[in-house]
Formats: C-alpha cells, structure tokens, sequence
C-alpha cells in the first residue's frame, strides 16, 4: 500500500488530501500539523475549515484510509511520498519585507523531513513557492548526509477556496513538475499513477520543476489582472454612466477574452492572490527585470484603489462623514461558501471607516466573532502565519464594532449598509423590512453585485453598486478619488 503524508492540514492539505483517499482507496493518506486544535477539529464533527462537499469527502474516508494527527515525524517517517503544503506567507521583516515569501515554514518541514526520513521518498511542493524553491529545497534534504535519496516534485494546487472539491473533482488541469533524470521521471509517474485514478490523463502535464513553479505564480497574477482591469473599468463607468456589468458581457463574449472572472467589485482578497503576485515583483527584481516587477505591481495597486474608493464613496454618500453612524457590514469572507478571512477586503473598508469613526456592526454567516476581532486588530502580513502562533492582541479598534447573528440585525437603526461578500442569502433579504427600520436617508453600498438596484431604489434607498451608473444623489457628492 502506498502511504502518503501531507505536512499541513489547511485550506489546500485537507481538502487535497480528502479527495486523494477517497478516489485511491488502496493509498493511505495522513494529514499532519503542529497545530493541535485544528487536527482536532479535523478528528470531529466541526471541520475545521467550510468548502461545500468538504464534510461529505472526509466522512466516507476518514478511519479507514485518511488520518489526521499531530504525530507528524511518525508519519513522516513511513510515507513513500510526502506532500509539503504549509503556509508561504510573506515576509514581515528584513530582505524582501512586504514582498518576498517567507519560506520559514517550507524550510522546516525539510530539515524535519530530512532528519527523520530512513527510507527514500518523492518530496512534493504543493505550497505556492518562488521559482527554484525546489532547489534549495533538494539541498536542505540532502544536507545530513545520511545517503537517503528524495526526489522534489513541483505539484502547485489550483483549487478555489468555496469550490475546492468539485475542483479537486474536476480539476482544469493537474500540473506535475520534476526533473528531467531517470529518477525524477520515475518520480512523476508515481504522482501521476495516484492522479490519473480519476483525472483523465490529457488533463495531467508534466513539466519541468521552473516551470510548474512559476506557473503557479503565473496563474494566480492572471487571475488577478483580470480582476484588476476590470475593477479599473468599474471605476471609468462610474464616472461615465457606463454599466459595468453590460460592458463585461460585451467583452467576454469575444471568445479571446471569455465571460469568466469579469465581475467587478470591491476588490480581490484570500491567501494567494496578492502574496503571489508580491512574491512574483520581488522575484522579477531580483533577476533585473524592473519594468516587468512594476507591471505586475499595478494588479495590486489597482486592488489597494479600489478599496479605498469604496470607502471614499461611502463617506463623501453620507455627508462627508460616517462619525457615530452606524454601518452594517453584509459578509466579511473573502468571497462566498467560505469562512476564509485571510486578506480579505472587508478588513480594509472596515478599518477605512473605522477610521472616519463609523460604529460597525457586523454579519457573516459563516466567520466567528474572534475571527473578525483578529483580523481588525492584525498588522499587514500577518494574516497568513498560523493563527495559534498569534497573541489575540486587545485594541480599542473593537469598541465600536458589535458582532451579530444575522443580517436584520446588523441593518437595525443603520444608516448604512455596506455588502461586502456575495453570499446567496443577500439575495434574499427583505428589503422594505430593513429600509422601515434604518435610519433615512438610507444608504446601500453594493460591493458584489448582490442587490437588484432598481428595486431598492424604488423601496426609497440610495444605493450605490460598484461600475453601476450613479444615482443624481450621489452625482452631487464630492468627486471620489
Ligand atoms: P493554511 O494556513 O490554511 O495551512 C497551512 C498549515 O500548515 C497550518 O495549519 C500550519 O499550522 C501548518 N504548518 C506550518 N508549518 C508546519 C510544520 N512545520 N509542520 C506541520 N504543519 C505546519 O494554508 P493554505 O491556505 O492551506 O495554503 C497552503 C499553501 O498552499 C500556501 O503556500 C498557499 O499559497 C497555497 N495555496 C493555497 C490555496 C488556497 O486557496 N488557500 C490555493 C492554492 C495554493
């Protein structure tokens, strides 16, 4: 039987892993963490972590051929193959601080691989790593001289957070880098033999190890230039009485461009997106290459404006000031069908008019209270080293931010509403209830595309939706930049 062994138990490791064991019954799969409550939680009946479907995989399989545990050298120690998905944050301090990945995590389960390997085994980069990670990594394993061979394969996950198992399922593409010796062919093709159990075999490519590094990085900067020029649009039909959402249909049925990931909004978030695109800068100015560094820096730049334009739209709305208003905030997530908060925009909107003194109050069907009082209190870039290594630090920031159970109570006495995840149920809210119990003028500010303009329009709000033409009210307000 072959055994597998994933070292971290998140949002890429669980699911990753789930989807493995259940479709290689004959494979034992162990998903290991030096995070004791989150393998817990993988151990009980509160997953640690929401995907649709998620619940379902790990029930079929876990107990008979998925374990979770904290025992990470043993199973280290008898795997044939060993997957390494810690988190790759970036860096907060020194060379490359803002911008280069901290690999301090990756470096540690190699050295720990190393030292408590005594057989050989196919090491497998499914974290998102700079180009050339691989290595430095082969140098890290080899380093004890113990005369054990690893092979390194690239193998990046393309999965997305609130869609990962029908992605696992049905996955675009399966991206399987090694090298180009005997061993590291042998070494994909016992990768590729647990894949194509079930992904069709022209959907597997094999490459080289740059390669299927930098695709990652590459994939993840497109991904997010989509997102970027069409927020930039967004903003240009604002000012033109352009409908954004008609403008993108308009160019997505030009099959060059295609009608997927044009939806504007008030800007991308979740662990991968900006970190990658900063780790790609910082790789690009370190092979001499400013001019392509600086084009990629605009992605996030554009992001950073966005945000900061949702909240100037919303103060200049409201007169100018949102001091001791109060403001419900619909969805806190990063996107929809996910509790995942890393990076996510609602921190920046609600610190913006935290900022101007705005009392929050705050709905997410799926994120907790701590979560939200973690990532309000956070400084940049620490989001994405592992929670339980962090002191909750105490700041008056959450004295005027109230948590609450549902979205009628967050609109409660509100002056305004700010919609910042797209969650189905905002969809469905009545609205003529919340207008009756908000404060008047009451203001909606769309930044999903969730509501049905004319119809709120006509309950009585003033509603704004990111790209939409402007209502004559807020044509009247202060140019926002
Ligand atoms: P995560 O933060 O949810 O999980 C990482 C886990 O690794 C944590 O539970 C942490 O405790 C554990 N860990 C860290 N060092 C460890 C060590 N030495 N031994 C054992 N466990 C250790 O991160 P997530 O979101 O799963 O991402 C992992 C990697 O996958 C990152 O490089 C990310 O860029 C990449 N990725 C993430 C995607 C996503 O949608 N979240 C999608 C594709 C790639």
């Amino acid at each position: 039987m072959v055994k597998i062994c994933c070292i971290g138990a998140g949002y890429v490791g669980g699911p990753t892993m789930a989807v493995i064991a259940l479709k290689c019954p004959s494979v034992e799969v162990a998903v290991v963490d030096i995070w004791d409550k989150r393998i817990a939680a993988w151990n009980s009946e509160q997953l640690p972590i929401y995907e649709p479907g998620l619940d379902d995989v790990v029930k079929q399989c876990r107990g008979k051929n998925l374990f979770f545990s904290t025992d990470v050298k043993k199973h280290v120690k008898e795997a044939d193959i060993v997957f390494v998905s810690v988190n790759t944050p970036t860096k907060t301090t020194g060379l490359g601080a803002g911008k280069a990945a901290d690999l301090t995590y990756w470096e540690s389960a190699a050295r720990m691989i190393a030292d408590v390997s005594e057989s050989s085994k196919v090491v497998v980069e499914k974290s998102t790593v700079p180009v050339k990670t691989a290595e430095a990594i082969e140098k890290i394993l080899t380093h004890n001289g113990k005369g054990i061979k690893f092979q390194i394969l690239s193998n990046p996950e393309f999965l997305a957070e609130g869609t990962a198992i029908e992605d696992l399922f049905k996955p675009d593409r399966v991206l399987i880098g090694g090298r180009e010796t005997a061993e590291g062919q042998k070494a994909i093709k016992a990768l590729k033999d647990i894949y194509a159990q079930w992904v069709p075999e022209d959907r597997i490519l094999t490459t080289n190890l740059w390669s299927a590094e930098l695709s990652k990085l590459a994939a993840n900067a497109f991904l997010a230039q989509r997102i970027s020029s069409v927020n930039a649009m967004s903003a240009l039909c604002e000012a033109t009485g352009a409908n954004v959402t008609q403008v993108s249909h308009a160019i997505g049925m030009d099959t060059r461009i295609g009608p997927k990931f044009l939806n504007a909004s008030v800007g991308f978030g979740g662990s991968c997106f900006q970190k990658d695109i900063l780790n790609l800068v910082y790789i690009c100015e370190c092979n001499g290459l400013p001019e392509v560094a600086e084009y990629w820096k605009q992605v996030v730049k554009i992001n950073e404006y966005q945000k900061s334009r949702f909240v100037n739209r919303v103060v200049a709305s409201m007169f100018n000031t949102v001091s001791t208003k109060k403001i419900a905030i619909l969805g806190f997530a990063f996107k929809k069908d996910t509790g995942d908060t890393r990076e996510t925009p609602a921190v920046d909107v609600c610190k913006g008019l935290l900022i101007d003194k705005a009392e929050l109050s705050i709905y997410d069907p799926q994120v907790t209270e701590d979560q939200i009082s973690r990532e309000l209190t956070m400084r940049k870039f620490d989001w994405d080293h592992p929670m339980h290594l962090q002191p909750m630090s105490s700041s008056s920031t959450l004295e005027k931010v109230s948590m609450v159970s549902d979205a009628y109570a967050a609109t409660k006495g509100a002056h305004g509403i700010c919609i910042l995840t797209e969650w189905d149920e905002f969809k469905t809210l009545d609205y003529n209830k919340i207008y009756e119990n908000m404060q008047k003028p009451a203001f909606i500010f769309d930044g999903r595309h969730v509501i049905d303009v004319d119809k709120l329009r006509e309950i009585g709000f003033i509603v704004f939706s990111i790209g939409k033409p402007l209502d004559a009210w807020l044509k009247d307000m202060p140019a926002v930049a």
